[in-house]
C-alpha cells in the first residue's frame, strides 16, 4: 500500500498545482500531491513545455498525471524517464476540457469503459509505479457509471482512485454528489478518494462520517488556503500572510522571474479572496509592475 502521508490530498488544479504549491501543500500535510495533467503525447515527441510540469521541490510523496487515449503510447509514458522521480502514475480519465474530449481523452474515457481498461492494464503492465487513476461519476447528466468503472479500475490493476463527484456535462457547476462515490467505497477494496467542493471541515467530517471512503482529495478549497492540509487536520497552522510568503519563496527557488510574475498573481487573488475591499485589490494585484508590487497589495490588504 502506497505511503500516504495523510488522507487529504491535493487534486490536480492545472496553471496552480506547480511544484512551489505542492511543496507548500505537503509542509501543510497533503497526504499526496499531484501534477497538473501532463500529455503522453508530448512526452513521447519530448515537447519542450512537459519540463516546466515535472519540476519537483522536494514535495513527496508526488504523483504525475499523464493524458491520452492511446494505450501503447500511455504505457510507453510511464517508462519515460523523466518520471520515474515521482511516486505514483496518475491517469486522467476526467478532464472534462472539449479540446481533450474530441481526441477521445480524458472524461471520454468515461463512454469507452474498454479502452479506459485497455490503457489502466497496459500502464499496470509497464509502469515502475504504482498506477492511480482521476475520474467523473459519469459522461452525461444522469450517468452513474462510478461503481462499474471503479471495479474496472481496481481489477486493471490501480492502486487508488480519486472521483470527482460530478459529470462531464456538468463541467464545474452545481454541487458535487457523493452517494455514488460512497456506494462505490463500500464495494471496491482499493483506497477511494471523494473529489469535489470540500472547503470545510464540516465537508470533511461529513465525508469520514457517512462512507468509508480512504480520505478526499482538495482542488480549488486549497488555492490561497493551502493551509487548509493543517487546518482539517487539527495541526498547528500560519496566517494567509506568512502562507503567501512561503508560497513566494518556494517560487523564487524554482522559478524564474516571468514565471512568477505570470503565474503567482492569480494565486495572490486567491489569497484575498473574501475580504471587504477584494476587487479593488485584485485590480491593483493584476495592473502591478512588479511581482513585488502585486505581493505587497495582497500583504496590506490583508493587515
Ligand atoms: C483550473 C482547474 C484545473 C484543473 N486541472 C486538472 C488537471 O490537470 N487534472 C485533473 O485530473 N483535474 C483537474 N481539475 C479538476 C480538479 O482536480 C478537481 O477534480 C475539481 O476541481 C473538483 O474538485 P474541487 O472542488 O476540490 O476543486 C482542474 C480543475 C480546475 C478548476
Amino acid at each position: 500500500m502506497l505511503n500516504f502521508k495523510s488522507n487529504i490530498i491535493l487534486a490536480p488544479l492545472a496553471g496552480f498545482t506547480d511544484c512551489a504549491f505542492r511543496k507548500l501543500c505537503s509542509d501543510f500535510g497533503a497526504g499526496l500531491t499531484v501534477t497538473e495533467m501532463v500529455s503522453a503525447k508530448g512526452l513521447h515527441y519530448n515537447n519542450d513545455n512537459t519540463e516546466v510540469l515535472l519540476k519537483t521541490a522536494g514535495e513527496t510523496p508526488c504523483a504525475v498525471q499523464i493524458f491520452g487515449s492511446d494505450p501503447d503510447i500511455m504505457a510507453e509514458a510511464t517508462t519515460n524517464e523523466k518520471l520515474q522521480k515521482f511516486d505514483v502514475i496518475d491517469i486522467n480519465m476526467g478532464c472534462p476540457v472539449p479540446k481533450i474530449v474530441k481526441n477521445g481523452e480524458g472524461s471520454a474515457l468515461l463512454n469507452d469503459i474498454k479502452l479506459a481498461e485497455k490503457i489502466i492494464t497496459k500502464c499496470v503492465k509497464t509502469s515502475p509505479k504504482p498506477i492511480s487513476v482521476k475520474f467523473r461519476i459519469g459522461f452525461k447528466e444522469n450517468d452513474d457509471i462510478c461503481l462499474d468503472f471503479a471495479k474496472m479500475c481496481e481489477a486493471s490493476g490501480a492502486k487508488f482512485i480519486t472521483i470527482h463527484g460530478r459529470t462531464r456535462e456538468q463541467y464545474y457547476s452545481g454541487k458535487a454528489k457523493f452517494e455514488s462515490i460512497f456506494k462505490t467505497a463500500e464495494q471496491v477494496k482499493i483506497p477511494v478518494f471523494a473529489n469535489g467542493d470540500i472547503t470545510t471541515i464540516d465537508d470533511y467530517n461529513f465525508i469520514m462520517n457517512n462512507s468509508n471512503v480512504y480520505g478526499v482529495a482538495i482542488g480549488r478549497g486549497a488555492l490561497g488556503n493551502p493551509a487548509i492540509f493543517s487546518n482539517l487536520l487539527g495541526k498547528s497552522t500560519v496566517n494567509k500572510k506568512q502562507q503567501i510568503l512561503m508560497h513566494y519563496n518556494y517560487l523564487k527557488q524554482n522559478f524564474n522571474e516571468h514565471y512568477i510574475f505570470t503565474n503567482f498573481r492569480k494565486h495572490l487573488v486567491y489569497y484575498i479572496d473574501g475580504i471587504k475591499n477584494a476587487r479593488s485589490v485584485r485590480s491593483a494585484i493584476f495592473t502591478a509592475q512588479t511581482i513585488e508590487q502585486a505581493i505587497n497589495f495582497a500583504l496590506n490588504a490583508l493587515i
